[in-house]
Order: C-alpha cells, then sequence, then structure tokens
C-alpha cells in the first residue's frame, strides 16, 4: 500500500510511527539506469542548497532524502513557506525519507549511484566512507571531515578508488573572482611567498563560542532522532539550542570559526602554493573552553619551504572572531580594499593577504577581485574574466562521464587541505605553546590533549571500515 507524506503525518499524530516504517511504505519511483541516481543526507541549512543545486541538473534523480530532523524532511516532502511567509509546494512528496543513513544505505545499496553529505561536521568521514566502501561517487560538505585523520583516510580511500568522483562543497572556489585570484598565484604574481594571513568575523554574532558545556538537559522533540544527531560522536544529553546551525563551535561536532571557514578561505592559496602539513601550530585564544572552541583567536602555523613558498618556508597567521591581521604594516595603501566594499572587505567574511617576494597580493573570498600591491602601491592588472562554472554540475557531469579527477575540490585535494587546517582548529585546546605535528602519527609530539581530537574513536557501534 502507498501512503503521502501527508498522510503519515496526519497518522503520526494519533499513532507515533518510525521512519523505517515510512520507508517500507512509502511508494518506490521508477528510475532510469541514465540518469544518476542521488541520496541527499542532511536536507536543511545548507543541505537545502545542495539539495537545490543538485536537483537543478536535468541528468540527476533524487531517489532518497535522509534527515535527523523531521522539520527538514517535511519541508521539502509536505511544502514549505519561503521568506515572506508565500507557500512553497512539496518538491519531493514520494521520495522515500530516511532518518538513518545506515538504513538507507542497506536498504537501497543498489537504487542509488552518488550521495550528498550535508550533515554536521562530525559525520561527514563516517557517511562519506560507508558510501564509498559502497562504491558511490560523494559530493561532501566542507571541512571535508572533523578530524585530521577522519580527512586523511577520505582523501587516501578516494584515490585508490579509480570509479568513484568526489567533491568536497566549498563551490566559491568556481567562482570567477577565486579563478583569477588563483591565476595571479599560479603565475607568480607576488613571487615565492612567505607569509599567508587570513581572517574571518566568524564565529562572532553567528553561532556561540567560548562557553562551557550546558549543564542538565531539555526533553528530546519529538521531530528530533538526538542519537542519530550524535551519531560517532560522544554520548551527551540533548539541550535546545545544539542543532540546527548552533553546533559548528562545540569541539565535539564541528570545527569553530578556523574549520569552518578557513577552507572556504585558504583552499586557493594551500593549492596554488603546493602547502601540506605544518610542522607547528600556536593558538592565541580568549575564552577557550574543553567543550566549545575560543571566541577569538590567532593562530600561528608553519610550512616547510617549497617551490612556491620563501626560501624559509611559509607562515599562516590565521585571524577570527574581530581579530584582524595590521593591514597597513602589510604594506597596504589606504583604500586597498578597491574603496568599494571598505569595512565589509575587512569585517565580513573573510580573505587573505599573501606577501610573497614581488609585492603583496590581497584574495578576497568572494565577490570582488584580487589585487596587487607593490611598494605600497597597486599595480593595475586586467581583471580577466577567467570563466566560472557550477561546483556542483563539474561533480554531477564528472560522475556521469567517469572524470575521476575532473572535480577541482576532490577528496584527494580536500582532503589534505582539511587535515592541515584541522591542525589550526585544534590548536585553542593547549593554547600558548608551539605544538609539533608529526604526520607520520597524525599526533601533536608534545600535546596529547589536542592530539586527542586529530584522531578520536568512534562511538561504540559507530565503526566505519577504512576510518
Ligand atoms: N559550502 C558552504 O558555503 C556551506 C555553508 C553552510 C554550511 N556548510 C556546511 O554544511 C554542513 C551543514 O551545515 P549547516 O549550516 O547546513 O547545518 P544545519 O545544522 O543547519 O543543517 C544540517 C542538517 O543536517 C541534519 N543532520 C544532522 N545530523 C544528521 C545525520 N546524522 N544524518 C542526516 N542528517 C543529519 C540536520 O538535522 C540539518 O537538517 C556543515 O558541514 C557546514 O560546514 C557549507
Amino acid at each position: 500500500m502507498a501512503i503521502s507524506r501527508r498522510d503519515f503525518v496526519l497518522a503520526s499524530l494519533a499513532a507515533p510511527i518510525s521512519f523505517k516504517a515510512v520507508t517500507r511504505l512509502s511508494r518506490q519511483r521508477p528510475q532510469s539506469n541514465s540518469k544518476l541516481r542521488v541520496a541527499k543526507i542532511g536536507c536543511g541549512g545548507m543541505g537545502n542548497d545542495d539539495l537545490r543545486a543538485v536537483a537543478s541538473h536535468p541528468m540527476v534523480e533524487i531517489v532518497a532524502l535522509c534527515d535527523v530532523d523531521r522539520r527538514a524532511l517535511d519541508a521539502w516532502q509536505l511544502g514549505t513557506k519561503d521568506k515572506e511567509g508565500k507557500p512553497v509546494p512539496p518538491q519531493f512528496p514520494q521520495t522515500k525519507a530516511f532518518a538513518d543513513w545506515r538504513e538507507l544505505f542497506a536498504s537501497m545499496e543498489k537504487s542509488f549511484d552518488a550521495v550528498v553529505v550535508s550533515t554536521p561536521d562530525h559525520m561527514h568521514a563516517a557517511i562519506s566512507m560507508a558510501a564509498m566502501n559502497l562504491g558511490k561517487h560523494v559530493y561532501c560538505q566542507k571541512p571535508l571531515a572533523h578530524g585530521a585523520w577522519e580527512n586523511r583516510r577520505l582523501a587516501e580511500v578516494a584515490a585508490s578508488k579509480p570509479n568513484i568522483v568526489t567533491q568536497m562543497g566549498t563551490q566559491r572556489i568556481a567562482t570567477k573572482w577565486r579563478r583569477y585570484g588563483a591565476k595571479l598565484l599560479r603565475e607568480g604574481a607576488v613571487g615565492r611567498v612567505s607569509d599567508l594571513y587570513a581572517w574571518t568575523n566568524r564565529p562572532a554574532g553567528w553561532w556561540p563560542q567560548g562557553g562551557a558545556r550546558p549543564a542538565g538537559s531539555d526533553p528530546i522533540p519529538a521531530w528530533l532522532s538526538w542519537d542519530l544527531f550524535l551519531g560517532v560522536a560522544p554520548e551527551r544529553p540533548y539541550k535546545d539550542g545544539y542543532t540546527p546551525f548552533n553546533w559548528r563551535g562545540t569541539i565535539d561536532w564541528g570545527t569553530g570559526a578556523f574549520g569552518d571557514m578557513g577552507c572556504h578561505i585558504l583552499d586557493v592559496p594551500f593549492y596554488e602554493l603546493e602547502l601540506g602539513m605544518p610542522l607547528s601550530v600556536r593558538c592565541d585564544p580568549e575564552k577557550a573552553t574543553s567543550d566549545q572552541y575560543p571566541e577569538r583567536e590567532t593562530v600561528i602555523m608553519k610550512y616547510a619551504a617549497g617551490p612556491k613558498t620563501g626560501p624559509n618556508g611559509l607562515t599562516l597567521h590565521w585571524f577570527d572572531g574581530g581579530r584582524l591581521p595590521d593591514f597597513r604594516a602589510l604594506g597596504l595603501p589606504e583604500g586597498w580594499e578597491g574603496g568599494k566594499t571598505g569595512e565589509e572587505v575587512v569585517k565580513g567574511d573573510g580573505g587573505v593577504i599573501a606577501v610573497g617576494d614581488k609585492g603583496v597580493l590581497w584574495f578576497p573570498i568572494e565577490f570582488a577581485w584580487s589585487r596587487v600591491f607593490v611598494d605600497g602601491k597597486p599595480v593595475n592588472l586586467p581583471t580577466e574574466d577567467v570563466g566560472a562554472s557550477n561546483h556542483w554540475h563539474d561533480w554531477i557531469d564528472a560522475c556521469l562521464a567517469g572524470k575521476k579527477d575532473a572535480c577541482v575540490s576532490r577528496f584527494e585535494k580536500g582532503g589534505l587541505l582539511c587535515e592541515s587546517l584541522s591542525i589550526g582548529a585544534v590548536s585553542a585546546l593547549d593554547p600558548g605553546k608551539d605544538l609539533q605535528f608529526s604526520p607520520e602519527s597524525c599526533a601533536f609530539t608534545n600535546s596529547p590533549v589536542a592530539s586527542r581530537m586529530l584522531r578520536r574513536a568512534p562511538r561504540s557501534g559507530w565503526a566505519v571500515a577504512n576510518l
């Protein structure tokens, strides 16, 4: 018997019914072999954008939805309202819906080709690895994973699977602005780079950081599968406000302002300057606690010399929570932001200043062209439009064409970037100390407390092969 999602919700008011039951009763949609059959895991927040973007490709069929928050599924299956309160009709009323991605994988293994993962950071690796273990293509949100080890393993396993196409969700890299900045770095517009100064305004005003673990517990709402939200993370009682969105400042689930924004801001410089693992990292935080990342911080990471760095290597200086580099001391003149976006450029999403032996490059995160300065004066370079593409569709096209290496943020690259940045993200756990990183052991040689988050054991019952 087929049952619509609306019927299910009405029925469930009288008699609670599990997502498992919905799955069994939902009608299977016919499938076409020529389309990429996508299972969507995490359907609220950025998952909305991901689902819209992937479903807009004419060769995609969305065959399953999964979310631990029933409201996120209902919005897609029963309809919702837009920002102005106008009704939005149901988009996938008959698509199979799950609360537990493991159940989806087990019951639909033969019915999907690819997954898109837009859950909180702590679940990225488990879901993406389980999908790759089944031979599925994966698009996973940034940061690729929670800890250094998970990032490394996703990169290694993706590299070992010739038929799997992967992409990390750093969609800004496909914009004309970032492509132009990449070209400048690639062509050596500022020479060999000795320092990167990067910043973001997060977390202030966006999500909580710097707080102690909330005391007590709240009743688990009927719309939430709390145990499934926790997944691989350690057990803890539910508190209102943990999810959606605010989880990202909590060490168990998110990667803090650095891990969250660093991959958008530093991906191109990292790739173009061919960086790898840091030698050492030092954090100067304010209000760091054992439960949340700090309210604001400065993180210094040292990288060994390479062909694109200064002869003594490269130092990354990271600022967040309102802290900023001293732009004037870096040789940037009055009005260096081009005068257009002023305060917003400096205090907004973030950007990078790359200091090279030939000049200084301002590389904004998005919506502005990079600029080069020599001896404190702007260099008039043509702001050449080097094109842009749709990051999600690039992945879909690569899956359909079987072109494993076509994606610019494939796991082999994204995993290396996120492993490196995750080492900086956890440095607040042992502040004011030069933490020495050993790539061989994937640990700090002088900090057991911070090493714990580089490679964390999953909660009992949540181990996934290859992680
Ligand atoms: N690329 C970007 O520009 C961008 C922007 C925002 C967020 N993100 C990334 O997207 C991810 C999600 O962030 P968000 O802001 O959308 O968070 P969110 O909390 O708003 O949304 C996450 C969704 O996943 C669901 N979820 C949680 N655990 C799940 C599980 N185990 N299985 C299935 N569903 C689960 C939640 O209920 C929620 O609907 C994060 O990794 C974040 O870094 C990327």
